[in-house]
């Protein structure tokens, strides 16, 4: 790709840019700096949960559903799984990734599910993302199996199970959990911090930049240790709502050969870019 085909491509949600020149002149780390100040300029929420989410890139809470929704929830959760409609599967390294969409889930017979479609962490992510994410943006709502494999020789250094950042700028993934989690059975592990921007992360997306590497970068133990962070197993029990910001470093714990762990799962990701504080489609 060409350096002026390239320049288009610095203000929008791009992982990385293919210009050597671009990449050696540090244009990388400069978008990351750009959209973290556009997006620190965005009129802020004093919501404590959002501004511990702000400060440590994480917030997990405990018993989100009242338990007797949790239990509709998790009956229709078996119902629509067993109907297998609407499911892709992901090889993970080692692992299957079964995803169950639902989008067209059908209210009358899954209340509970098509609830979760249409709303009930809007108003959090919009407080995360500083804009407001709108009733009808479903964050591509789905329900998540993950079966830790047994075939080792298929582990992959780019698999979920290595530390890693999504992508350069702010943005928010959920997982409301319908099994107990621990690090045998595929639990999330994120770095408190991490998505904060420092000359040391900085220095790392330079480095990355001018490599060959145009996936989602991968994150060594040398840089824990530069920034003096430690990464956290985030072990729960069903019925806990965890947020992430994925800008921040993290992966799946290598689990043990057969468990398996259910989720609804949603992601956000907009154009950090965009001066638009209204609710957006999904930005790639
Ligand atoms: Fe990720």
């Amino acid at each position: 790709m060409s350096t002026l085909s390239d320049l288009t491509r610095i203000f929008t949600v791009a992982k990385t840019l293919d210009s050597r020149a671009l990449n050696l002149a540090g244009a990388q780390p400069f978008r990351a700096l750009i959209a973290r100040g556009l997006y620190d300029v965005r009129p802020k929420s004093h919501d404590p949960l959002i501004a511990e989410l702000a400060r440590t890139g994480i917030v997990v809470c405990e018993n989100f559903l009242l338990s007797d929704a949790f239990e509709d929830l998790t009956r229709e959760v078996d119902e629509y799984m067993g109907a297998n409609v609407n499911s892709t599967v992901i090889q993970d390294g080692a692992d299957e990734i079964r995803r169950y969409s639902l989008g067209k889930v059908d209210p009358t017979r899954f209340p509970q599910l098509a609830q979760w479609r249409s709303n009930p962490v809007n108003a959090l992510v919009s407080g995360a993302e500083r804009r407001s994410v709108g009733r009808n943006f479903d964050g591509g709502a789905l329900i998540e199996h993950v079966t830790i494999g047994v075939d080792e020789e298929k582990a992959n250094p780019q698999d979920n199970t290595h530390l890693h950042i999504d992508t350069f700028f702010n943005t928010h993934k959920v997982w409301l959990y319908l099994d107990d989690v621990d690090a045998e059975n595929g639990a999330f592990v994120f770095v408190p911090g991490s998505h904060l921007l420092d000359r040391v992360r900085l220095w790392h997306e330079y480095l990355e930049s001018t490599g060959e590497n145009r996936r989602s970068r991968r994150i060594g133990d040398d840089e824990l240790k530069e920034r003096g962070l430690q990464q956290r197993v985030v072990e729960c029990r069903r019925n806990t709502l965890v947020v992430a910001n994925t800008c921040g470093y993290h992966s799946r714990s290598i689990g043990k050969p057969g468990t398996s762990r259910r989720a609804l799962h949603k992601e956000f990701r907009f154009n950090p870019f965009s001066l638009a504080l209204g609710s957006q489609r999904k930005a790639g």
